[in-house]
């Protein structure tokens, strides 16, 4: 069993699991989505780690919602506005007949969308703002090209669709969780979410 675990913030992924460096800033490695040949995606440049109990599957991801915290203190968000991605990996041999089995099992929080109006977003937040939408509608259109069946599904759109696209389409079983609130105020929100 292994994992890699990812943030997307300003359309940049960053490697929760890389070593910080000297200065306490997070790994600077390039990481890059690519794909195997039989269409599973991997993170290229991320830092992959082995668990060989619940336990350390567990502290990894601890250690990367702690990098998390960090990354966004650095740049001066109160609230961390960013998506996170995390992948754990099975891989389980037959040790009779050789024959290997793997599954891959995506973790995904999605950011809300917020009506700009509303919070007082500006500058840097309204950037954030805008990045989290432009990806939460991508994840709109890859949705609804795979529910109309149509020949073209528009991943590439997105690095969020990226990262997601073998969680999304093919043998892959999806299950989303959508967080609204009850209030009237929020009518917008939930609107746009539900849509
Ligand atoms: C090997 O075992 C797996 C199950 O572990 C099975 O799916 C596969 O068909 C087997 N292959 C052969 C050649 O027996
Ligand atoms: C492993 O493969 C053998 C031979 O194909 C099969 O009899 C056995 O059930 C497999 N074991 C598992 C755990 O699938
Ligand atoms: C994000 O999208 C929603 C719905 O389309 C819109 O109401 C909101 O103003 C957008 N926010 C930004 C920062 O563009």
């Amino acid at each position: 069993v292994s994992a890699y675990m990812l943030e997307l913030y300003n359309d940049q992924l960053q490697d929760l699991l890389a070593p910080p460096a000297a200065d306490g800033a997070g790994g600077g490695r390039r990481v890059e989505i690519k794909r195997t040949r039989r269409g599973v995606v991997f993170a290229q440049g991320a830092e992959t780690r082995e668990a060989s109990s619940a336990q350390e599957l567990y502290a990894l991801f601890q250690q990367a919602s702690a990098q998390r915290h960090i990354s966004a203190t650095k740049m001066n968000v109160e609230s961390s506005r960013s998506h996170l991605i995390v992948c754990v990996l099975v891989e389980s041999r037959n040790l009779t007949n050789g024959s290997l089995s793997t599954g891959k099992l995506s973790l995904v929080d999605l950011d809300g969308s917020e009506r700009a109006a509303k919070t007082g977003a500006k500058d840097h937040q309204l950037r954030e703002a805008n990045s989290i939408n432009k990806s939460l509608s991508a994840l709109g259109d890859v949705i609804s090209a795979l529910s109309a069946e149509l020949p073209h599904v528009p991943y590439r759109n997105s690095k969020l669709t990226q990262v997601m696209q073998d969680s999304l389409g093919g043998d892959a079983k999806t299950l989303m969780i959508v967080t609204v609130s009850p209030s009237e105020t929020s009518l917008d929100e939930t609107l746009t979410s539900l849509v």
